[in-house]
């Protein structure tokens, strides 16, 4: 019987792919180079240092100091929190607040399990943190997706265990991380990315509080 209800937040809540893209887009082009969106896929779900190191293998850019990688790792995020800092619940995706609500009047738990460290900016730039029982976002966790730690850190803050929860993610990295943490999973997306996932939906949206019973 499922107990808990475990979200990521980038893709799944809200869509902040786009910006996120935006400033990495900036950044790789004051270092002289462009990347796609198609590329852009790739950085889903993944560390903001892990996906800075992958840009830069695109650019063909090696022997950055550790240093200078922070430095240009802060200056994206410059960007990125200056997007952020616009944002209004208009942008939260649809189907997202009925369904988190329909999951706390029929008693499950709610905890927001991300990679961002922007986590609880975002949360309040959409007035969202009063619907989640924990949050779990890229500062408390130490292993990236897919290692299991971030869901495994949420379930523990619940009081639920591993088996009682489902997953949401939009990443592959993090189906694989909830599958590895033994907890059952929903894929948002399309079901030929996230092959691995229980079950595939487009949004919240396409998806109710029954339905999470048959997996
Ligand atoms: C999420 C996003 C990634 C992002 C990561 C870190 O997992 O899907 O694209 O790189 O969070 O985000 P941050 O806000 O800490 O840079
Ligand atoms: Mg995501």
């Amino acid at each position: 019987k499922i107990k808990a209800c475990i979200f990521d937040l980038d893709g799944v809540l809200v869509d902040t792919a786009v910006y996120h893209y935006k400033a990495w887009k900036r950044l790789a082009n004051e270092l002289g180079f462009d990347f796609t969106e198609h590329q852009n896929e790739q950085l889903k779900g993944v560390s903001r240092m892990a996906s800075l190191d992958l840009i830069l293998g695109w650019g063909g850019i090696k022997g950055m100091s550790n240093e200078q990688k922070i430095e240009l790792a802060d200056r994206k995020n410059t960007w990125y929190t200056e997007m952020i800092g616009a944002m209004t619940p208009s942008e939260i995706l649809p189907g997202v607040r009925d369904f988190v609500i329909a999951c706390r009047n029929a008693g499950l738990k709610t905890a927001i399990g991300s990679a961002s460290k922007n986590t609880l900016n975002i949360l309040q730039k959409l007035d969202l943190q009063s619907f989640f029982d924990a949050v779990i976002d890229g500062n408390s966790v130490s292993a990236p997706k897919p290692d299991p730690e971030v869901f495994l850190k949420g379930a523990e803050a619940l009081g639920v265990s591993p088996a009682d929860c489902v997953v949401f993610e939009d990443a592959v990295a993090g189906i694989e991380a909830a599958i590895n943490g033994g907890m059952k999973t929903v894929g948002i997306g399309s079901p030929e990315v996230l092959t691995k996932a229980e079950k595939v939906v487009s949004g919240l949206d396409k998806i109710t509080v029954v339905e999470l019973d048959t997996l």
